[in-house]
């Protein structure tokens, strides 16, 4: 029997590629170039599976195409918000995430941007490798102090959680949750979070707010959630650049109305609005969170056995539709 035929819409770890050529008849991307709206419609024509990742809008448009091959879309990475899922059950395609394995790496990366930014790590960086550095001084980049402040965080999913446990336990830090359905008080209790009762209480008393909601619903920082943040206060995103609003944040952070930012991902994304970049206040990298060899390879190997149990005739362990 003929072997499903796959298109992988980036490069992936050169291990997991192995397994999958090994499994199936699979195209590779092989300039690791994004694939333009037409080159993603083609795939859908011919792949019975295509693996596209966050870099990939598969919008309900795009999956009204004729003929339609793919019956399953292997989404390398837990957010799905850049697939319409409604639009692929429409057309019986089932999709297909990456949970659990990158759970460690992104929370790690969120304690990362905290600690960058707080102890304006970017800035000393930046003027050290100018040439600019006159030498060890007792007021020279002062930051500010990290344990026994108040974090709070706005979503408590599997990557909530690991930075609520690393916060507290890891760095000394008093955490608030914040979570659309209510968490129970022991397992937070555990974490050493501590619940709200709204978001409002979050923002008003925290001393950094770390975004963990799922993209794709809309802002949930908006100018008016903003201005509730402390002067003092820093917002950290490892989410979804659409979770806050980017040109309201960029004129607070302006205005200096909060303290700073650590941002990891973007509205638009490769695009990385010119007023943020213009801020010594905000430290910005390219969508890292999950970007370890270890995570990436276990991410790549959930999707291999997504695809195995789906072309087997069983459900998929990771089916999101
Ligand atoms: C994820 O898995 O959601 C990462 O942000 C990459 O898409």
């Amino acid at each position: 029997m003929a072997k499903p035929r796959v298109i992988l819409t980036r490069r992936w770890p050169e291990e997991v590629e192995r397994k999958l050529a090994a499994a199936f008849a699979v195209e590779f991307n092989g300039d690791d170039r994004a694939l333009s709206e037409s080159e993603l419609k083609d795939a859908l024509q011919r792949a019975d599976a295509v693996l596209p990742t966050v870099s990939d809008r598969l919008t309900a448009r795009l999956l009204e195409v004729e003929p339609l091959r793919t019956r399953i879309l292997g989404n390398f990475g837990v957010g799905y918000n850049h697939i319409d899922l409604e639009a692929a059950r429409a057309r019986g395609i089932v999709v297909t995430n990456t949970p659990g394995v990158l759970t460690d790496c992104t929370a790690d990366l969120t304690l990362t941007l905290l600690l960058m930014v707080a102890r304006r790590a970017g800035e000393g960086e930046r003027e050290l490798r100018a040439g600019r550095w006159r030498g060890w001084r007792p007021t020279h980049l002062l930051g500010t102090r990290v344990a026994g402040k108040t974090l709070g965080l706005i979503g408590m999913g599997r990557i909530g959680r690991a930075v609520a446990r690393r916060a507290h336990h890891g760095f000394g830090m008093r955490v608030l949750a914040y979570n659309r359905s209510p968490l129970a008080a022991e397992e937070l209790a555990a974490l050493g979070a501590e619940p709200c009762a709204s978001l409002e209480e979050l923002l008003v008393q925290s001393d950094f707010v770390s975004l963990h909601c799922p993209g794709g619903q809309g802002p949930v920082l908006d100018a008016a959630r903003l201005a509730l943040m402390k002067p003092s206060a820093f917002l950290i995103n490892t989410a979804r650049g659409d979770v806050v609003d980017e040109a309201a944040l960029s004129e607070a952070l302006q205005r200096r109305a909060i303290a700073g930012a650590g941002l990891d991902v973007y509205a638009a994304e490769p695009r990385v609005p010119e007023a943020l970049m213009r801020l010594d206040n905000v430290v910005l990298l390219p969508h890292l969170g999950s970007a370890t060899h270890e995570t990436r390879v276990a991410m790549g190997m959930r999707v291999l056995h997504n695809l195995e149990a789906f072309f087997a005739g069983r459900t998929p362990p990771d089916r999101v539709a």
